[in-house]
């Protein structure tokens, strides 16, 4: 059998003879398309490499019961994406070497492409999770239409099949701690909440230093407080909360998600709590992507429209804006109290949910 060889087992002569320069078919080589096309070809891989890790993710999900190593896997999944996600925002700056005046060299070849008929990335922002009806829209059509026949039937299988933000939707619906063995932590929760409420009303009445208007303002900031704990509290207000597309992850979903960020520190909630922590992280770096994205298309194009047709900077910025998935995750912060404060666990489910060994 012929030894193996370098060259071929990566494909290198597919990949390395397929930067083909518009410009230079044209007759007039322009330098900085080179890079150009590179950059997008190993953001394309990068993709295919997030795509691959999503699957997984995605299959340990999909499962009727997640054992705590499948969690533990699916973090460090995500660990990987992370650090890819990290060089992808990175790898703009060496495009930014090319200068605006370099781009327009050979911009006018590259109409009617764009990065917005990337079919892996929309492939990644399905399975992440993002709405259809969340999309920023422009020209009143559909996303897909821009994309190659080809493609397009993959992303709308992605469309279609339940999304990492689904599945994590069911697997928190299914957390066995919310009433565990005679401890409703709804309850208990609910009761610590209003305590502190309650406490921080007669602070800022009691202050002696405000005047009555003074008073009058910082009763009404606490006012909104106490209303949105309420709508958190209250399963009725957080379901008009999802009718109205204000909140997407059900009640109790969310209730598991606060049961798992505060009580972290029990053993059995590590893994969980790395995993929600790491899909906050996922969305946040796809949303600095974003803005980077955004903020090196003013650099190049100023307020022209995109090749794509869009208007450039101005539709880039609102997605940033409006493209996030599990922000309702990072903004259960909102709804955090002190470890003090924290209803006490019962012993026996402190066991529970701890690790412990028998010599
Ligand atoms: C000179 C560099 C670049 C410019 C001027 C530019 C410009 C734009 C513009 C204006 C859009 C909006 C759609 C349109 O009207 O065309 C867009 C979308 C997009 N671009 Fe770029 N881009 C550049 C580089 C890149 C690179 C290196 C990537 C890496 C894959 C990329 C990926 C994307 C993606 C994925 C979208 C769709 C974003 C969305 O719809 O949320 N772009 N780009």
């Amino acid at each position: 059998m012929k030894p193996l060889n370098y060259s071929e087992y990566l494909g290198l002569e597919n990949i390395l003879n397929n930067q083909k320069l518009k410009s230079e078919e044209r007759g007039s080589a322009a330098h900085d398309e080179m890079l150009f096309i590179i950059i997008h070809q190993i953001y394309e891989l990068w993709f295919k490499q997030i795509i691959y890790e999503l699957n997984s993710i995605l299959r340990i999900f999909s499962k009727d019961s997640v054992i705590e190593s499948d969690v533990s896997l699916a973090v460090i999944r995500l660990d990987r994406i992370i650090e890819i996600q990290k060089i992808l925002i990175d790898q703009i700056r060496v495009l930014e070497t090319m200068t605006a005046m370099d781009f327009l060299e050979f911009r006018d070849d590259l109409f009617p492409s764009s990065g917005f008929q990337s079919s892996q990335f929309r492939e990644i922002e399905n399975k992440l999770g993002l709405k259809i009806g969340n999309r920023i829209n422009y020209g009143g059509k559909d996303y897909k239409k821009v994309i190659l026949d080809k493609e397009q039937k993959k992303v709308k299988r992605s469309e279609e099949e339940n999304s990492l933000f689904d599945l994590l939707e069911k697997w928190l619906e299914r957390t066995p701690f919310l009433s565990f063995e005679g401890f409703d932590f709804w309850e208990q929760y609910s009761i610590a909440v209003k305590r502190i409420l309650n406490n921080e009303e007669q602070i800022i009445r009691n202050n002696p230093n405000y005047s009555l208007d003074e008073v009058s303002y910082h009763l009404k900031e606490h006012e909104r407080a106490v209303s949105s704990f309420e709508a958190m509290i209250n399963p009725e207000k957080h379901l008009e909360l999802i009718k109205k597309n204000k909140k997407r992850l059900s009640h109790t979903a969310t209730q598991a998600a606060l049961l798992i960020f505060l009580y972290r520190d029990e053993p059995i909630l590590h893994s969980p709590f790395n995993f929600l922590s790491r899909l906050i992280d996922v969305d946040e770096l796809l949303t600095t992507w974003r803005q980077r994205h955004a903020l090196m298309v003013r650099r190049m194009i100023g307020a022209k429209i995109g090749t794509g047709g869009s208007s450039g900077h101005a539709y880039l910025k609102a997605t940033a804006e409006n493209h996030k998935i599990f922000s309702e995750l990072a903004d259960l912060s909102t709804f955090f109290i002190q470890r003090s404060a924290l209803p006490k666990l019962p012993e026996h489910i402190k066991r529970s949910l701890g690790y412990h060994f028998k010599l």
